[in-house]
């Protein structure tokens, strides 16, 4: 480690990746030195063409199309290799694990064909090969594999590898769209591979297959021995046969392991999954991958599987990870803790949402008319009433949905509707959840 309290960060490819560690390397840069005590500096990059524009914008100097340079220069830390291939990538890789650097990878279709050789260049040279961004993009799979359910063994893993053939069958269905329509929207906002057939033939989520297969099992699964086949042949028509069979076609990866014979199957193909299954909800460029273990039963983990950001995010979990080894930090990173001017608890007047309230009040005229009242004096405005007779007593419930407002009004609403005469008890008030929340 050089330079004392820095770590520099050398990215190989300046692509969708590349560019998105860039990024979230420099904007996280103070919470990350937070956690790990030191600076996570982006330090250069390569490229293949300089003249190239780039959506990330860095000095010139450092970018270089000389990847080599960049593994070997003293100055720098960690390697990313982000530029994807075989030939090249591998002897990038083994390189920089000779000049004792770690390296964080996206590349499933290298640790595929070369995972054997290059875990165990790593382990000889003593440095780290991360792979957690090669396995369905932002979940953090690889983790929960080797480490959360370290517990289990796992008779089946069966789930949605690859976010391009899962946003292209999606738009298929909903919208009718296309395939070829849909690709290209694919291809512009960074899910496909430079090799598209990787992608549309079952082939990158066969990498990925291979990879999760060899986790769960410890076992290299030869990808010319098993059944690999793509999205191409499917049409909108098989799309909508399958809705009225109460399923989705979906392109799943699925391992199981039999344990009475110890047989490892393995394969990808689009199937027919019962829309009960939360793998035949997850839709668009969202993965899903289906766990089934022997100590914890099943637990699913969805997630966007491909794109700049998610990815982003799985290669700097990993660079995070190196430098926790590097710096011999044995435990988790430590808790960030941020004083009052970075980040402070909102008020009850800054919570805000839209709620649900239930009234039983005496049915009388006048009575909704003094409600509304109430609920206007606290700034509470409706959105929606509805009144059932309670039938017996003369007295009614009155359901009542709000327009967002916050916390604080609505506790005001309810103390003056608990005081309201023909209020007969205390009302019942629910939440209305919205995933997209509302501003604090
Ligand atoms: P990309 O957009 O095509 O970027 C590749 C980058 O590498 C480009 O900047 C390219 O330079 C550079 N490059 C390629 N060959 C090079 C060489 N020989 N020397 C120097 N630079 C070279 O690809 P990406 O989507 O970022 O994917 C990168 C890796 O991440 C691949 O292994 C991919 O499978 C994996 N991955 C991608 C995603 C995703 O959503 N995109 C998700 C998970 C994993 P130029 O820009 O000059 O051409
Ligand atoms: N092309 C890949 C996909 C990128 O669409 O899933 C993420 O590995």
């Amino acid at each position: 480690m050089n330079q004392g309290e820095s770590i520099r960060v050398g990215i190989l490819g300046f692509g969708t990746v590349g560019q998105g560690a860039w990024k979230h390397l420099v904007e996280n840069a103070g919470s990350l030195r937070k956690i790990l005590g030191v600076e996570l500096v982006p330090a250069r990059a390569s490229v293949r063409d300089l003249s190239k524009e780039r959506k990330v914008s860095v000095d010139p100097e450092v970018l270089t199309t000389d990847s080599l340079s960049i593994v070997d220069d003293p100055e720098i830390d960690l390697v990313c290799e982000l530029i994807g291939g075989i030939e090249e990538a591998r002897e990038l890789t083994l390189r920089a694990f000779g000049n004792g650097k770690s390296v964080v990878t996206a590349n499933k279709a290298l640790i595929c064909e070369h995972g054997e050789e290059l875990f165990s260049a790593a382990e000889e040279a003593g440095v780290r090969y991360a792979f957690e961004a090669s396995v369905a993009g932002g979940i953090p799979i690889i983790k929960v594999l080797r480490e959360s359910l370290v517990a289990n063994e796992f008779p089946l893993i069966y789930g949605i590898l690859n976010g391009t053939s899962n946003y292209i069958l999606t738009r298929m269905e909903n919208e009718g769209a296309s395939f070829q329509e849909v690709l290209s929207d694919a291809r512009d906002l960074g899910y496909v591979e430079a090799d598209e057939s990787l992608d549309l033939d079952g082939v990158d989520a066969a990498h990925k297959a291979v990879i999760l297969a060899y986790l769960a099992h410890g076992m290299w699964i030869n990808l010319d021995e098993i059944t690999v086949e793509g999205i191409r042949k499917i049409s909108n028509d098989d799309l909508l046969e399958a809705r009225k069979l109460g399923c989705k076609i979906k392109l799943i990866g699925v391992i199981r392991r039999n344990f009475e014979n110890n047989h490892v199957s393995a394969g990808v193909y689009p199937a027919l999954v019962p829309v009960g299954e939360i793998i035949a909800r997850t839709n668009g460029v969202y993965n899903g991958v289906s766990l089934t273990g022997t100590v914890v039963g099943t637990v699913v983990l969805t997630g966007r599987g491909a794109g700049q950001d998610p990815t982003a995010g799985s290669v700097i979990s990993d660079i995070v990870d190196v430098v926790k080894a590097m710096k011999g930090m044995t435990s988790l990173p430590k808790l960030m803790h941020v004083t009052p001017d970075e980040c402070k608890a909102a008020t009850s007047s800054e919570v805000r949402g839209r709620f649900y309230l239930r009234l039983h009040v005496d049915d009388r005229p006048g009575q909704l008319a003094k409600i509304a009242e109430c609920l206007a004096d606290s700034e509470v405005s409706l959105a929606t009433v509805s009144q059932t007779p309670k039938g017996e007593d003369s007295s009614a419930s009155i359901i009542l949905t709000t327009h967002e407002t916050n916390e604080h009004s609505i506790e005001l609403a309810i103390q003056s509707l608990e005081n309201l005469p023909g209020v007969k008890e205390s009302p019942v008030l629910f939440r209305m959840f919205d995933p997209n929340g509302f501003e604090a």
